[in-house]
């Protein structure tokens, strides 16, 4: 159970970003990220443009030549949190004035103006689709002048970068498959900070898995704001605009798990996130056909009541989504199944909110990120709809949706117990340094002593006791 910044791991928030030393080095980079999975991605890639451009980076920002918040906009606090941490770096500009310091990501699309007028820290401004810029944008921040290019792309897919691993445990990556967003909700910034949705070269996926293979990762997680609209037919066009022959010849996302699947049988494959509107059969289909296309499915639903679901522009009601869900558990019947919901949205009545909790019930999500309602600039609620909840009756309708998770949440982990899990081991748990940690295919944390086991493993483990959120238990055998 999760609330608020909803990242993978949540501890990750902020924290600075190491690469791998270069050789030759001079200036030193500090970069921290914030914002969800695919900002740390997008990290990754930065990390990829500055190595070959003679960086190498620091955890201290104190000693940097160049500090880089990568941000995020998606609901206010995350986007307060940004602005005090800029406010630590104007010491470092006190003490070196030549530092720069920069803002990436979501936040620099949406404030750019601010950023450089009104908090005359900020060097440069940099939007996502813009980071192979980067270099001229540092020189010329250099020689005094305002680097900034927010320009949003139809194209760039960075396909062609070889991401920097930024802090990995070298078993664990993530692949972007699409960047941007065409589906409007209501409520998301997301489309006007990342722009429109474009589906990268299944080539260049099928290429960049294998050379994480190489380097002996384990798994990969393809990335994308709704990986279920992933189309490739050439030239990243739409599905609503290619012709039947196009069509014909082109790479959904059920095939483009397939091709990753195939790379290797003991390459894990994730990915994340589904939309409730476009999940099909055929992607569950093929995760059931793939022992190694794990299964666990992200499945936001937001709101359990089908007239807040419309204000949303979510494009499905209530019995549409547990209509997938029965699908979803007809075809993989131990699938793990976790969710985003919102409380407290313009005009929720108790009696949507009610129906959230009753859906909550009826699912029994493993795993939930909840939030409560924030307001977002130029957003079609921000437009269309008063935010009418009260702070009050939101916090109070986000600490329902809270307790409900936490049941069942222990509730799944429950059902784990006497059972033997086949778990990737991803390093050691963050508890004891004597226990060794993992997960199931179904996403669940798994932690067993150590012994002779070692991250990248596969192991057997039998669950025999458990917390609220994780299984305890031992190797029984080597998977
Ligand atoms: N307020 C609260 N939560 C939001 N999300 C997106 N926009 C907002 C907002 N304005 C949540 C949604 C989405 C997740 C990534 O963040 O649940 O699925
Ligand atoms: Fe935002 Fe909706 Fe796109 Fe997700 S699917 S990024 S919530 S607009």
């Amino acid at each position: 159970m999760k609330s608020g910044e909803k990242i993978i791991d949540e501890n990750r928030q902020g924290e600075a970003l190491i690469l791998p030393k270069s050789e030759k080095t001079s200036k030193k980079l500090f970069l921290e990220s914030y914002g969800c999975q695919m900002n740390f991605s997008d990290s990754e890639i930065v990390a990829s443009i500055l190595t070959k451009n003679g960086f190498e980076t620091t955890t201290n920002f104190e000693e940097a030549d160049l500090i880089f918040v990568n941000t995020c906009s998606i609901r206010d606090n995350a986007e307060q949190r940004v602005r005090n941490r800029l406010n630590d770096f104007k010491r470092v500009k006190r003490k070196n004035p030549n530092a720069l310091v920069g803002v990436l990501g979501c936040m620099a699309e949406r404030l750019k103006h601010q950023f450089l007028e009104e908090e005359k820290l900020v060097d440069l401004v940099v939007g996502p689709d813009a980071y192979r810029d980067l270099p001229s944008l540092i020189e010329q921040a250099e020689d005094g002048h305002k680097g900034v290019n927010v320009i949003l792309s139809k194209e760039e897919t960075y396909a062609d970068l070889t991401p920097v691993r930024l802090n990995s445990n070298g078993v664990c990556a993530f692949i972007s498959i699409t960047r941007g967003c065409d589906n409007m909700c209501s409520f998301c910034v997301v489309p006007f900070t990342r722009g429109r949705e474009r589906s990268r070269d299944p080539e260049s996926i099928v290429k960049e898995a294998k050379e994480l293979v190489a380097l002996g990762y384990k798994e990969v997680t393809l990335l994308g704001q709704n990986v279920d609209s992933y189309i490739w037919s050439g030239g990243g066009l739409k599905k609503e605009i290619l012709s039947e022959e196009q069509k014909a010849s082109s790479v959904n996302f059920a095939q483009l798990l397939e091709k990753v699947a195939l790379i290797d049988p003991t390459l894990r494959v994730r990915f994340s996130t589904s939309h409730p509107k476009d999940l099909t059969d055929d992607v569950v289909h093929m995760m059931a056909k793939y022992e190694n296309i794990c299964d666990y499915i992200h499945l936001p639903v937001q709101s359990g009541s089908s007239r807040i679901l419309e204000m949303m522009n979510r494009g499905y009601t209530r019995e549409w989504y547990l209509d997938r869900i029965r699908s979803i558990r007809s075809i993989i019947p131990e699938c793990g199944i976790s969710t985003d919901i919102i409380t407290g949205f313009c005009s929720e009545t108790e009696e949507d909110h009610a129906q959230t909790l009753s859906l909550m019930e009826e699912v029994k999500f493993d795993f939930a990120y909840m939030f409560m309602y924030s307001e977002r600039p130029k957003t079609l609620a921000e437009r269309k709809y008063k935010d009418d909840v009260s702070e009050e009756v939101k916090n109070r309708r986000h600490n329902e949706v809270m307790a409900i998770q936490a049941r069942n949440s222990a509730i799944g982990v429950e059902r784990g117990l006497n059972k033997v899990h086949k778990v990737l081991i991803e390093g050691t748990s963050k508890k004891s340094q004597e226990m060794l940690m993992g997960r199931n295919s179904q996403n669940a944390v798994v932690v067993f002593p150590k012994e002779n086991y070692k991250k990248g493993d596969y192991v057997n483990v039998l669950v025999t006791k458990c917390t609220a959120t994780t299984m305890i238990g031992h190797v029984v055998s080597i998977a």
